[in-house]
């Protein structure tokens, strides 16, 4: 529905960000942007391309985590006629679709190891060749990548190589988490209920206390979940959107998750355990009760009920 691509925001940490945009966007410079989940990354990516010397070419973007080893030649560079099975036409590559544009490689983090030495060698020779072709193509391509994670651990993990970090990071941009702007919360809010108003021409408005009711919830899912929150209630208004107390989502005993999976000490006591994989849970669908609700194979009558346990035993 929000098809806006501008960076709204009036706290400082939002205007830090807006700084950095119009630093590093009319340089070629290569732009890690890191920040959690809903964000708006994608959005910071958008920002540069638009505002540098190549905002009438191309930009081009792929989801690194989603491209298996074995096709990642070919979706970077493409493939002549023939050159392997399956190969039944000539195709481009994303380099190519992306030339004298920006390519933007979101989920750089999950990009397979051989991808990664493709992508560096391209990086560092600015040349390649096509799949099954002799021709040398040239490239002129900026390269924004995107993270959600901690670039360093997934290198100390082995999942990401440090010569493309340092390839790819010449300029990081850090996008803050919507805790850290709180300020943005109410004026966000405000912005997407106009721009709802806008497109479905009516006149909807916040009842009472729910703006205040956004800023004292945590956020884990971001501009995402905040949208998502204002979308659900001025679908339901009639003319006043209302939204209850949020219940945040808490941490019940020391936990870590990585790449899906949810770490939890032996000895934590059942309770906690539920809180903490139903907190989890909720965090990964950026706060969507229903979906989590749904992976959690439980109704999300339910999972409002179990909430508020927790939010109860939180208060003892
Ligand atoms: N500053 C902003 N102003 C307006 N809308 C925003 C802003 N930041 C994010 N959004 C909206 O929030 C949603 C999430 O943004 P985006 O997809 O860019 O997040 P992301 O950081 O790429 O998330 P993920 O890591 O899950 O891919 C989008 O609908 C986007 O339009
Ligand atoms: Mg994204």
């Amino acid at each position: 529905m929000i098809k806006s691509s501008k960076i709204l925001g009036r706290s400082a940490a939002a205007f830090d960000l807006a700084r950095a945009i119009v630093k590093a966007a009319p340089t070629d410079a290569s732009v890690l942007i890191i920040g959690e989940s809903g964000t708006g990354k994608e959005i910071v990516a958008r920002a540069l391309h638009n505002r540098s010397n190549r905002s009438e070419e191309a930009f081009v973007a792929i989801n690194c985590g989603a491209i298996t080893p074995t096709l990642a030649e070919s979706e970077l560079f493409g493939h002549e006629k023939g050159s392997f099975t399956g190969a039944a036409s000539t195709s481009v590559g994303c380099f190519e679709r992306a030339n004298n544009g920006t390519l933007f490689l979101d989920e750089v983090t999950e990009m397979p190891l051989a991808m990664q030495v493709l992508l560096l060698r391209v990086l560092e020779s600015g040349s390649y060749h096509r799949v099954g072709g002799s021709a040398l193509q040239k490239v002129n391509v900026r390269i924004i990548a995107a993270t959600n994670r901690d670039p360093n651990e997934a290198i100390k993990a082995g999942s990401f190589r440090s010569d493309l970090l340092y390839r790819l990071a010449v300029f990081p941009i850090r996008v803050p988490s919507l805790r850290e702007r709180t300020p943005d919360i109410a004026y966000l809010a405000q912005r997407f209920l106009d721009e709802f108003n806008h497109q479905e021409t009516t006149q909807k408005t916040f009842a009472g206390d729910t703006l205040k009711n956004l800023e004292t919830y945590n956020w884990p899912g971001n501009i995402r979940e905040l949208k998502n929150t204002v979308m659900r209630a001025f679908i339901l208004a009639d003319d006043k959107l209302s939204i209850a107390p949020l219940s945040p989502v808490f941490k019940a005993c020391p936990t870590e998750v990585t790449q899906g999976y949810l770490k939890i000490p032996i000895g934590t006591p059942l309770t906690n355990a539920q809180q903490a994989i139903v907190a989890a849970t909720l965090d990964h669908y950026d706060g969507d009760k229903q979906l989590a609700a749904q992976a959690l194979g439980i109704s999300t009558k339910t999972l409002y009920n179990r909430l508020s346990q927790f939010q109860s035993a939180s208060k003892d």
